[in-house]
């Protein structure tokens, strides 16, 4: 259990920790958030999380509600009080408290910056034997780039998902194309064994283990294309998978119901998986 969080300055214990009911995070979606995943201990590529912060913050002209120093001094003091060593941590940041108005507050109001970790046993974020995803139309707006909290086509895709049995939704654009999971990034694996994912624009979130494991993979000298996909390709693929700060690689089994390849976890994804935990375990940034 997470006993802590922190709110506005304050370590208060989770359950009694709340925000204001004009929090424009609350109302309006007004706000951005990061998750950083963490393994024995360590952060994972937090750095890279912290510049995406940022550039999130930057685009909504929203300022850094502590410096990004103290921040990272926050991180670790609500994993020391909260003894976390697997799992995640949460981090939101909202434009602040203001009566409600869609446009921005005319007098300056601090932003208001929540955290909370999360534990997550290590099988939750290790399922070797691969999940399966649904496909969903993509019908979010056009600057899916930018990690806001207002996520609810990903929350409607994912739930559909996994009504239907699926683990991720994955969502679909107008040509066909994936775009990205509801909270993960697509890959599939070709039959000449190239590792394919679309390329980061507005229309999906440069995922940091996206990032990493584009290092990685170059690392392993397997090749990678960036380029859309399409479901009907995806479907035909010898492997598919999905990354994220929470899934790390998870592969990918079904799409829809129907097998990928003979429906098991095949060698790229589990080779990559491995590396990705072997690189968050070293705690240490790939170069
Ligand atoms: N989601 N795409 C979307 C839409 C996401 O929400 C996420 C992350 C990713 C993967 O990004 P990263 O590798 O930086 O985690 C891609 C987080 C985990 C979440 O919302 O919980």
């Amino acid at each position: 259990m997470s006993r802590f969080a922190y709110v506005n300055g304050r370590y208060v214990e989770h359950r009694e920790a709340s925000v204001h009911i004009e929090d424009r995070g609350y109302q309006l979606a007004d706000g951005v958030y990061e998750v950083v995943g963490i393994r024995d201990g360590k952060l994972i590529d937090e750095d890279l999380h912290l510049d995406r912060l940022g550039r999130s913050l930057k685009e909504l002209r929203i300022e850094w509600p502590v410096a990004r120093g103290t921040l990272s001094f926050i991180i670790r003091e609500l994993m020391r009080r909260n003894r976390l060593r697997d799992g995640l941590v949460y981090m939101q940041v909202t434009r602040g408290v203001a009566r409600r108005d869609h446009a921005f507050p005319t007098r300056p109001v601090k932003p208001a910056l929540v955290l909370t970790t999360k534990y997550m046993k290590r099988t939750d974020i290790d399922p070797g034997a691969g999940v399966g995803v649904k496909s969903q139309p993509d019908i979010r707006w056009g600057r899916c780039d930018i990690k806001t909290v207002g996520l609810l086509p990903n929350v409607l895709a994912k739930q559909a998902a996994r009504e239907s049995g699926a683990y991720e939704a994955w969502l679909v654009d107008g040509e066909g194309n994936v775009t990205e999971g509801a909270s993960t990034n697509a890959w599939i694996v070709t039959a000449d064994g190239e590792l394919v994912t679309r390329k980061t624009d507005n229309h999906i979130l440069a995922g940091i283990t996206r990032h990493t494991l584009k290092s990685l993979a170059d690392k392993l000298q397997l090749k990678l294309v960036e380029r859309p996909f399409s479901l009907a390709e995806a479907k035909k693929a010898k492997e598919a998978f999905i990354t994220s700060a929470t899934s790390f690689v998870t592969p990918v089994v079904r799409i829809d119901g129907e097998a990928v390849a003979d429906g098991k976890v095949g060698p790229t994804a589990k080779r990559l998986r491995e590396e990705y935990i072997r690189f968050a375990e070293a705690g240490e940034p790939v170069t």
